[in-house]
């Protein structure tokens, strides 16, 4: 496979800056002879901290979310501008937990996303189905879907900075992922979307992640599937004894 491995952390609205420095500072020290491409993505709070610390190693900053708009009257949001000034790399767009929780929609989802590319950032967008979508049999519709909406206006051009993170809802934080053959069944789907929207050689080379608790003891059989590319680990990446192994997994 010419794609390379994209093993990313996102931290949630987990840590203090002291606890997110020196887990940063861990990762740096364990990661550094690492061989796949690494991310990890703190509370914004956390993040001129962290950007101190991660700066000219192997691990990107990412953030979890960007408003809409570059600067204005938007209360309690946080801007690429803002972003750009702490160094931040990489902007994961359209999480479940922003999907569900917060009622993103893809039109708003797609406004960040181009907004964000047009900035230069690296875009990780997270699409996945609910439980009862499913059961229903509606996973392709649903990730179809979300993958043509969030990249709506999106050229080839600012696709090389797109990554896309599969995270079925119903194996997020549940400790129920994903078989291995069921995410690649999605991964396939996920890349033949992008195939008809920006030809084979944009979808043989686009990242898909996988997400939906990744462990040290799943990490293995996932990233072994054909189409996964890598992972977006939650609960697993807030510590070096389960992080590390995930992200130096053995093929
Ligand atoms: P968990 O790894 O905790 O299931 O979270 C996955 C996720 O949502 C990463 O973005």
């Amino acid at each position: 496979m010419s794609r390379n491995y994209y093993m990313a952390g996102n931290w949630k609205m987990h840590l203090t800056r002291t606890e997110a420095s020196q887990l940063a500072q861990d990762l740096v020290k364990q990661l550094g002879d690492g061989k796949h491409k690494y991310l990890i993505a703190p509370s914004f709070t956390l993040l001129e901290t962290v950007s101190a610390v991660v700066e000219n190693s192997n691990i990107r900053l990412g953030a979890q979310n960007c408003a809409p708009e570059e600067q204005g009257a938007h209360t309690g949001e946080v801007s690429v501008l803002q972003l750009k000034d702490l160094d931040v790399q990489t902007i994961i767009l359209g999480h479940s937990e922003r999907r569900h929780i917060y009622k993103e929609d893809d039109a708003l989802i797609n406004k960040k996303v181009k907004l964000a590319l047009k900035h230069g950032f690296e875009v990780i967008l997270c699409i996945g189905e609910l439980l009862e979508e499913r059961e229903t049999g509606k996973v392709e519709e649903v990730c179809e879907r979300q993958t043509v909406k969030g990249l709506e206006g999106v050229n080839a051009e600012d696709l090389h900075n797109v990554v896309i993170a599969y995270e079925p809802v119903w194996a997020i934080g549940t400790g129920k992922t994903a078989t291995p053959q069921d995410a690649e069944a999605v991964h396939a789907f996920v890349r033949k979307v992008i195939a008809r929207l920006y030809g084979e050689d944009a979808a043989s080379k686009i990242i898909i992640q996988y997400g939906g608790s990744v462990k040290p003891d799943n990490a293995a059989q996932l990233m072994a599937m054909e189409n996964i590319d890598g992972a977006l680990v939650g609960g697993a990446s807030l510590k070096t004894d389960t992080f590390i192994p995930i992200a130096k997994f053995k093929s």
